[in-house]
C-alpha cells in the first residue's frame, strides 16, 4: 500500500457512499446509523459499531452483531462477548483496552418462534460494509489485528482465506495492521457439540489470543483514548 492509498480505497464496497468526508471514530459511528448500503439495515433494530479505545493496539473483529448486540447498540455483550472477556482475561488482555468491532454493522437474522436467529451474511452484504470496516481500522490503526472466525478473516484476508488451515498464524504485510491473526470465533466455541469440545474450543482461542499479546505493551492502550 502506498502513501496515498488508504485502506478505505482498497475496500470499495457499497457503504462507501454513506462515510463522512472525516473518518474520525466520533463521525463514523454517528454516519453509519444511516447507512443504506445493503438491505440488512431493514430489519436491524440499529447498526452496531464498533467500540473501545481509539488508541488500541489491538482491533478484535467478529462477524456480526447478534440479538443481544442489535437491541443494546453495542458490540460482543451477549453469550459470544462474555465468552470473548473471558478468553482476552484469561491470555492476560484487558478488553477494555482494546477495539472490537464486526465485518457486518447490522443483525442479519430470521425469527423462529419467537426467536430471532442468526443468518449468515453473504458476500455481497459481507463486501457492502467493507468501507466502514476500513474505516475503523484506519482510525485505530492497531498493532495487532485479530479476526474471530471466517467472515471476518475472509473480509480483511480474501475469500480463499481458511481459519482451518491458518488459525494462529502471525500474519505480516497485509496492509491491515503489523501483525494480523485469525482465530475461530467465541460462537463457534459455544456452540460445540459437548464440553470437553467446548472446553478445547475455549483452550484454543485463549492460546491463540496469548499469541499476540507479547505484541501489545505494557498495559496495552498507546495513551488515553
Ligand atoms: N457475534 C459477533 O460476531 N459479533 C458480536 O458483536 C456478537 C456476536
Amino acid at each position: 500500500m502506498d502513501s496515498v492509498t488508504t485502506l478505505v480505497d482498497l475496500y470499495r464496497g457499497n457503504a462507501l457512499a454513506f462515510l463522512p468526508a472525516t473518518r474520525d471514530l466520533g463521525r463514523l459511528r454517528e454516519a453509519v446509523q444511516g447507512c443504506q448500503g445493503c438491505d440488512l439495515y431493514r430489519d436491524a433494530a440499529q447498526a452496531v459499531f464498533g467500540e473501545g479505545k481509539r488508541t488500541a493496539r489491538l482491533v478484535l473483529v467478529g462477524e456480526q452483531p447478534g440479538d443481544r448486540e442489535d437491541l443494546s447498540g453495542h458490540p460482543f455483550v451477549g453469550p459470544a462477548g462474555h465468552l470473548l472477556d473471558e478468553a482476552l482475561a484469561a491470555a492476560g488482555i484487558d478488553r477494555s483496552l482494546t477495539y472490537v468491532t464486526n465485518a457486518v454493522k447490522h443483525f442479519k437474522w430470521t425469527l423462529r418462534g419467537k426467536r430471532r436467529l442468526h443468518q449468515k451474511p453473504r458476500q455481497d452484504e459481507i463486501e457492502a460494509c467493507g468501507p466502514w470496516l476500513a474505516a475503523e481500522i484506519e482510525a485505530v490503526r492497531p498493532e495487532v489485528l485479530v479476526c474471530l472466525g471466517a467472515t471476518a478473516a475472509q473480509a480483511l484476508l480474501g475469500r480463499s482465506f481458511r481459519v482451518t488451515q491458518r488459525r494462529g498464524e502471525l500474519i505480516r504485510d497485509t496492509g491491515l495492521a503489523p501483525i494480523v491473526m485469525a482465530t475461530v470465533h467465541p460462537s463457534s466455541v459455544l456452540r460445540a457439540r459437548d464440553a470437553e469440545e467446548r472446553r478445547q474450543g475455549r483452550e484454543l482461542l485463549i492460546e491463540n489470543l496469548r499469541q499476540v499479546a507479547p505484541f501489545l505493551g505494557h498495559g496495552l492502550g498507546k495513551g488515553a483514548g
